[in-house]
C-alpha cells in the first residue's frame, strides 16, 4: 500500500486509535466509533492507523479489527503479543504491518519493550509466517543495545523504540533523564539504522515532547496515541492531528535547514 502523503523529510505519523476504543467501551455500544476515527484521520493526513488488540479486548475489539481491514485505504499497523491467539488473526488479516509489543494483564499501557534479546528463537519462529504472508513485521523495544542486535540478528525488517521514559521524565521535571534518555535514543536509532533497520518510535509522546525525537534523521514513523485523542476532546480530532503533524514536519525542516536531516 503506498503513502498517501510526502511528510518532511519521509517521516510518517501513525495514529493510535485505541483509546477511541477506551472511551466508547466505558459504556458499551457503539459510540464513539474508532473506525469514523480512523477515517477522519485519514482526512487529516495520517500515513496510517496503529490498532491493539490485547488478549482482554479491553479496547479494541476483534470487530474493530475486521472493519479497520475492510474499511481503511491507508495502512494498518496491527499490534499484538506474541501469542498463537495473535498470530492467527494476523494471518487472517495480513494487515500491512504487525507490531510486536510485550502485555502484561495488569498493566495500564505498554510498560517495556518486548524482550527479544532472551526469546531470539522463540520470536524468530514467530514472526517467520508473519513475513511470508507479507506483513512489515516491527519489534517495540527498548533504546537498548542488546535488544536492537537480536532484533536485527532474527532478521526483523522494524523496529519501534519505546519513547516512554523519555517522555515521563519530560512531564516529572526530571530534566537530566530526559536528556539522558533522548541521547540514548539518538545513539540506539543510529546504531539500528546502522544494522539495516527501519527505525520507528512513540509512546508517551506529547506536543511537548514530539520535536527532538521526530528530528531524529534515523526515525522513519512515530506512532501516536494517547495525547492526541486526549487533545480531541479540547480542539477536534483533525486539529490534533494537524498541529502534531505540524510539530513534526518543524523539528524535521529544522534539521535539514542546519544540514542533519
Ligand atoms: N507504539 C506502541 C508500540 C504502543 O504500544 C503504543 C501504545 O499503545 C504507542 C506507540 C502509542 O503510545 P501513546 O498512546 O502513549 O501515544
Amino acid at each position: 500500500m503506498t503513502m498517501q502523503t510526502d511528510p518532511v523529510g519521509g517521516l510518517r505519523l501513525g495514529l493510535n486509535i485505541d483509546h477511541v476504543a477506551t472511551v466508547r467501551n466505558a459504556r458499551g455500544g457503539a459510540y464513539p466509533d474508532p473506525l469514523r476515527a480512523a477515517k477522519l484521520a485519514e482526512a487529516a493526513g495520517v500515513d496510517g492507523i496503529t490498532a491493539h488488540l490485547r488478549e482482554d479486548r479491553r479496547h479494541m475489539t476483534d470487530a474493530d479489527i475486521d472493519a479497520l481491514m475492510a474499511h481503511l485505504s491507508i495502512p494498518l499497523n496491527f499490534e499484538m503479543a506474541a501469542t498463537d491467539e495473535m498470530q492467527q488473526i494476523a494471518l487472517r488479516h495480513k494487515p500491512h504491518a504487525v507490531c510486536l509489543v510485550p502485555e502484561k494483564r495488569e498493566e495500564r499501557t505498554t510498560e517495556g519493550g518486548l524482550e527479544v534479546a532472551r526469546e531470539e528463537n522463540r520470536i524468530a519462529h514467530f514472526i517467520a509466517p508473519l513475513q511470508d504472508a507479507g506483513c512489515r513485521v516491527s519489534i517495540f523495544i527498548a533504546a537498548d543495545q542488546h535488544q536492537i542486535e537480536a532484533a536485527a540478528r532474527i532478521g526483523a525488517p522494524v523496529v519501534e523504540l519505546h519513547t516512554g521514559a523519555y517522555c515521563d521524565a519530560h512531564a516529572e521535571g526530571r530534566f537530566d533523564e530526559r536528556d539522558a534518555e533522548l541521547s540514548r535514543l539518538a545513539e540506539m536509532a543510529a546504531l539500528a539504522l546502522d544494522l539495516g533497520l527501519e527505525v520507528h518510535a512513540g509512546h508517551g509522546l506529547t506536543y511537548d515532547t514530539v520535536k527532538p525525537i521526530a528530528a531524529f534523521p534515523e526515525v522513519k514513523e512515530l506512532n501516536i496515541g494517547h495525547f492526541i485523542i486526549g487533545e480531541a476532546i479540547f480542539s477536534g480530532l483533525d486539529s490534533a492531528i494537524r498541529r502534531m503533524r505540524h510539530l513534526m514536519d518543524e523539528a524535521r525542516r529544522e534539521m535539514r535547514d542546519i544540514g542533519i536531516a
